[in-house]
């Protein structure tokens, strides 16, 4: 089972994605914690991508693609995949439709995350995210239990520098120029199905569940 969570930045994906990573066995390959964690360890191609990604822009799709393909020649057979913010653009869409018919895989679904772009600056404004496992917190509606140390491992929370005002805006222009196009792609083939991700956590947690049929949190 294959499903896309696409949406623009800070509507919740990644949050949605770590519960059914978490808690139902699914694997979540979000393309920013790859590039993130390419950067970490200065391979070349987190190099070329820190450009890219410091100042809001998206990477070229011949670089996501090729770290996409990498990601599902090392996968076992049979595995359940939450694709994380791939694809973002139309290229990348009929590209990843190219790589998993080539695989014998097709996508399940299309899950596009609605939330009014007025909340998203706050949302990721108020962004921490822990150092060490990755997850997802917020100082306001998601607050650790102590400041910035996870509550899961204990790890430091830290900001990530493209939750930046200036930077955040890019993100979103970006957003509307490439990836609203791509969710009219996958409207236009009748695999979207819209959730209101404007909810607390919780709610769109049991919306998301109830979409891909596996019970209730
Ligand atoms: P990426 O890391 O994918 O960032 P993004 O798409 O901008 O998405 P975010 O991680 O910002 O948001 P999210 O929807 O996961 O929200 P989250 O759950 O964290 O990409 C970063 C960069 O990498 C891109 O800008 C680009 O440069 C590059 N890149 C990556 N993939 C690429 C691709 N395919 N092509 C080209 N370039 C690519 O939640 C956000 C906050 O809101 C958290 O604090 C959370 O606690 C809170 N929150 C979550 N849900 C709720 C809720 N229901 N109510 C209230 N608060 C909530």
């Amino acid at each position: 089972m294959n499903v896309i969570f696409i949406g623009a930045p800070g509507t919740g994906k990644g949050t949605q994605a770590k519960i059914l990573s978490n808690q139902f066995g699914f694997l979540q390959l979000s393309t920013g914690d790859l590039l993130r964690a390419a950067i970490a360890k200065e391979q070349p191609l987190g190099l070329e991508a820190k450009a890219y990604m410091n100042k809001g822009a998206l990477v070229p799709d011949n670089i996501l693609v090729s770290l996409v393909s990498g990601y599902l020649d090392g996968l076992p057979v049979g595995s359940k995949v939450i694709f994380d913010g791939f694809p973002r653009t139309v290229n990348q869409a009929v590209e990843l439709d190219r790589m998993l018919v080539g695989r014998g895989q097709k996508i399940y679904q299309v899950l596009y995350f609605n939330v009014p772009l007025n909340v998203l600056s706050d949302r990721l404004t108020g962004r921490r995210t822990c150092s060490k496992c990755g997850e997802i917190f917020h100082i306001i509606s998601k607050p650790s239990l102590k400041p910035n140390i996870c509550d899961r491992c204990s790890g430091e929370l830290v900001t990530r520098p493209d939750d930046r005002a200036d930077v955040i805006e890019k993100r979103l222009s970006e957003y509307n120029l490439n990836t609203a196009p791509t969710v009219q792609f996958y409207k236009d083939s009748g695999r979207l199905v819209e959730i209101d991700a404007g909810m607390d956590e919780s709610a769109v947690s049991k919306a998301v569940l109830k979409f891909l049929g596996i019970g209730n949190l």
